[in-house]
């Protein structure tokens, strides 16, 4: 087995002295052969998936060490929906070094309104705890692993509409209280080992093949690692300290760790969605400029619990994503497990909360709740996440990173 990781180098230097040499005679005549060729490689590939599973099945209760790295990250993401009422919550919490998180909090209550952490459209805040992820008031537990979570916050938000630029006015604060318990209803997809390699094989294609490319995404491989899974979140929350309200949503928790550097992520778009026959998706078509400039990922999870990697995907990120625009519709068409899905989504773009990156100063997430439909008729629910890394993001003053003193 180890004797394979040298067979693909060897075989990806052949391909690359026959294909490089002629490239320049042919642009781009040469990539379905490259694509052909690097199907078969990740096919046949089974040992390096195993190995990628065994290190990534691990998701130990407490959050891990981080690497010795400026870029090193943590990171724990929850959605939540209603499915019956105009109700969500968004909650967000990544460990970075020397003390900091990036947080984000959004809600949306039915009948109450809209709420954001008063931190917004600033992201990052002290780092409260080295046994839970825990920053600006809102703690994540995991209770059991690949199974249960809790969620919750007590503290201050702001009254919406959300803001879409740094202020410094404080706005109208509410005291917010909420506690919930995540339980899945999927299994674990691990976008290192579940994924489907067509998708790599088409994105690597297109790409000038080098030997420091291959080290780079060998590299950007063993340094990123991706667990998604679907589940309920049941409790209550209590606002400006009037009734309890009991709340029962239904979302994605995504756990990412190991190093991710905001600045080589030129733009993405990100579609989760939850749809009423039991359908959860995922798609993402990502630009990074360093690997891959057109890749497509995700996958579907069927409502009989089969999951399967995203096969081909007609998402172009030029498209979905031109500069500073975000439109009202979007429509993606993808397969996965055998099986043609078309999604439409309907942002609502009231709902469209901005987080600025404060690690680098520039870039801004986009978190679009939207209205889904799968095929035309079954109704979906969820958000369209964009990440646009030049849009000139305000610098927020007085920005406090690490630990208070
Ligand atoms: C919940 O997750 C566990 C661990 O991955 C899995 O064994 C179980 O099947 C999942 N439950 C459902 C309903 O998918
Ligand atoms: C909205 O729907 C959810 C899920 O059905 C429910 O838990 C909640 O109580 C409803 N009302 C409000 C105000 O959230
Ligand atoms: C991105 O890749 C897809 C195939 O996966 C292709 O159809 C599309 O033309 C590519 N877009 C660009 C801008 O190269
Ligand atoms: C992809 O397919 C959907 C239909 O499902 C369509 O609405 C959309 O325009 C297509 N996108 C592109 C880039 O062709």
């Amino acid at each position: 087995m180890p004797a394979l990781p040298a067979l693909l180098a060897l075989v990806a230097a052949a391909l690359l002295a026959l294909l490089g040499a002629r490239r320049a005679a042919a642009p781009g005549a040469w990539s379905p052969l490259k694509r052909w060729a690097l199907g078969c490689l990740l096919l046949c590939h089974g040992a390096w998936r195993q190995r990628a599973a065994a290190e990534g099945t691990a998701e130990p209760r407490r959050p891990r060490p981080l690497r010795p790295d400026p870029h090193a990250l943590d990171s724990v993401y929850f959605t939540g929906f209603a499915e019956t009422n105009k109700t969500f919550v968004v909650a967000r919490l990544a460990k970075r070094p020397a003390g900091m998180c990036e947080m984000w909090l959004f809600l949306r209550v039915e009948g109450i309104g809209e709420f954001e952490h008063p931190q917004h459209p600033n992201m990052m805040v002290p780092d409260e705890s080295e046994e839970i992820w825990s920053g600006g008031g809102l703690t994540i537990e995991y209770l059991e692993p690949q199974m249960c979570w809790k969620i919750s916050f007590d503290g201050l938000l702001r009254k919406g509409p959300y803001r879409q630029q740094w202020s410094e006015e404080e706005g109208d604060l509410v005291p917010v209280k909420f506690s919930l318990h995540w339980e899945n209803f999927t299994e674990v997809f691990n976008f290192n080992v579940d994924s489907h390699p067509s998708t790599f094989a088409r994105a690597f294609a297109q790409e000038p093949w080098t030997i420091q490319f291959f080290q780079r995404v060998k590299k950007q491989r063993e340094q990123h690692f991706r667990h998604e899974q679907w589940g309920q979140s049941v409790g209550e929350i209590e606002i400006d300290n009037r009734e309890k309200i009991e709340l029962s949503l239904k979302g994605v928790r995504s756990h990412s760790y190991g190093i991710r550097n905001w600045a080589e992520i030129y733009r993405y778009v990100m579609i989760l969605a939850h749809f009423e026959d039991g359908t959860a998706a995922h798609l993402t078509v990502i630009n990074i400029p360093a690997t891959t400039t057109n890749l497509t990922v995700g996958y579907v999870f069927f409502p009989d619990g089969r999951k399967a990697g995203i096969e081909w995907s007609n998402a172009s990120l030029a498209e979905m994503a031109e500069d500073g625009v975000i439109k009202d519709e979007y429509g993606v068409s993808f397969t996965a497990g055998g099986k043609d899905f078309a999604v439409s989504a309907v942002l609502d773009k009231q709902t469209c909360p901005v987080v600025f990156n404060g690690l680098v100063g520039s870039g801004v997430f986009h978190e679009c709740i939207a209205d889904f439909q799968l095929d035309g008729s079954t109704q979906g629910w969820g958000l369209v996440e964009f990440y646009y890394r030049d849009e000139a993001a305000q610098l927020v003053p007085n920005l406090q990173l690490g630990p208070k003193t």
